[in-house]
């Protein structure tokens, strides 16, 4: 990485800021001695302009609206591969050999069960808590049933913890849906693969036997690849300054399952299909659009905006197609929350304030109304994203915890509340 430096001016001090370079993407001026050399801090609230941490995993260019894990474009790993292939790549940096996936698909499915008393959590819940709420708790809790991998400094236990993670997510999902129904929870199946298992823990039911689609099974798991990972996202900084402190990974992970469910985050799918649906109809758009671009409405399009991506973001293109693809094999021939969504698109990508403002779909803007077709209710959208996510969460876990220059996070701050004053006792207030 060649350096050269940036020089700030501060007072009658010159300040060099080395630069770092990376492979591709925005250099960066280091400011981690700017403090020590001017007593100064930066600003900038909701990092719009920082760079956390160097990272070899995920890169996105907003502006392009190109997405890379591990230097490979999110279309091809979607069209191609399936997603124990991308969790193996975002855990160990390369493609898998035809042996190293088969070594890696045995391992994951044999970490697919939870402890038996773990079941137990879920009757402490009311049938109709949220099941993020679920998820959160359950997570959480599993630091307290695998002890045996939450030495951070074991690099096998290391592993150990992210392969359980990325195997026993799809299981604690499925319960935390089958208890929403009131329906039995069904075990793993070690003969099917990933999501199919997934989707039989989820839909099949001990009375009759359950059939998983192939095509509907293949869209549920080119969804995961698209949310395995997102650079240093909301949720994925949460887990890293959770991991900076040296907590254990399962809890983690329940921060950045925590982290995820905001609206303006993860819970967007959610929130979309909901907008969708409150929407209602086409004629109803020009309404929902006058809403959003009002500045006293706190009324957002939820699914479109994006920190990064100033253009379209790539995943939400391979959405799209999977939801039409997912529509015609359930059937639906014409749906109307898809009929409102396309001429919603049409008409944001038209309107002056989002080409002026680059607000695109993301990737939440087609998930809900696939999910929904799926079978899945509303409140499990962002359930599937914690799912598939766990793999980025994880990953990027692992390189903090590697990193040789790690170091607790610790940001500062811009004080601008009461200065130094004496207490005043009750007697003497008014
Ligand atoms: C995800 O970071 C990631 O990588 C996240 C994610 C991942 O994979 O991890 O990609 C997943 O979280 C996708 C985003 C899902 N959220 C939504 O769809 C919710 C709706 N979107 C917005 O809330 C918003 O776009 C954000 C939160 C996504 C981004 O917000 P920013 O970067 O802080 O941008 P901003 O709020 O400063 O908006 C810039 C301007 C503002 O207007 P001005 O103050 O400049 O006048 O654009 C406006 C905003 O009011 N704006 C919108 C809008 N999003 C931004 N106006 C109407 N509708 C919207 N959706």
């Amino acid at each position: 990485m060649g350096d050269n430096s940036a020089k700030l001016d501060v007072g009658s001090k010159q300040v060099p800021l080395p630069i770092h370079n990376g492979t591709i993407g925005p250099d960066v001026a280091d400011i981690s001695k700017l403090y020590a050399e001017t007593g100064m801090f930066t600003y900038d609230p909701g990092f719009t302009s920082t760079a956390s941490c160097e990272s070899k995993i995920t890169y996105i260019d907003g502006d392009e609206g190109v997405l890379l894990y591990r230097g490979y474009p999110i279309e091809q790993l979607a069209e191609h591969g399936d997603f124990l292939e991308t969790c193996y790549l975002l855990l160990y940096g390369e493609l898998p050999t035809h042996s190293q996936k088969a070594d890696f698909d045995d391992r994951v499915t044999h970490h697919t069960m939870l402890h038996e008393q773990m079941a137990r959590f879920y009757s402490g819940f009311r049938r109709d808590a949220h099941p993020m709420a679920v998820m959160v708790g359950v997570v959480g809790a599993l630091s307290a049933f695998y002890h045996d991998s939450t030495d951070i400094a074991d690099p096998y236990q290391r592993m150990v913890a992210s392969v359980r993670m990325i195997a026993k997510m799809p299981t604690i999902a499925a319960m935390a849906y089958k208890y929403s129904i009131g329906q039995p929870f069904i075990y793993p199946r070690n003969e099917l693969d990933f999501t199919s298992n997934f989707l039989n823990m989820c839909f099949a039911v001990p009375c009759e036997t359950y059939k998983v689609n192939p095509v509907l099974s293949r869209a549920m798991d080119r969804i995961f690849i698209l949310h395995a990972d997102h650079e240093q996202n909301a949720s994925t900084s949460t887990v890293r300054l959770a991991g900076s402190s040296g907590a254990n990974p399962f809890a983690c992970i329940a921060a950045g399952i925590a982290c995820l469910w905001g609206p303006a985050h993860g819970g967007a799918n959610e929130a979309a299909l909901e907008m969708l649906q409150e929407i209602g109809s086409v004629d109803r758009i020009p309404e929902f659009v006058d809403r959003a671009k009002d500045k006293d409405d706190p009324f957002r399009l939820m699914g479109f905006g994006h920190r990064v991506y100033k253009n379209y973001d790539p995943r939400a293109r391979v959405m799209q197609r999977t939801c039409h693809e997912v529509l015609a094999e359930v059937g639906i021939k014409d749906d109307p929350l898809l009929d409102v969504a396309l001429e919603l698109e049409r008409i944001a990508l038209h309107d002056e304030y989002f080409i002026e403002k680059r607000l695109y779909p993301n990737i939440d803007f087609y998930s809900g109304i696939t999910l929904k077709a799926l079978g899945f209710p509303t409140t499990m959208f962002t359930v599937l994203f914690a799912l598939a996510r766990t793999v980025g969460w994880i990953a990027q876990w692992k390189e903090m915890i590697e990193d040789p220059k790690q170091k607790i996070g610790r940001p500062r701050q811009l004080y601008t509340g009461a200065t130094r004053r004496d207490y005043v006792p009750m007697s003497s207030r008014k």
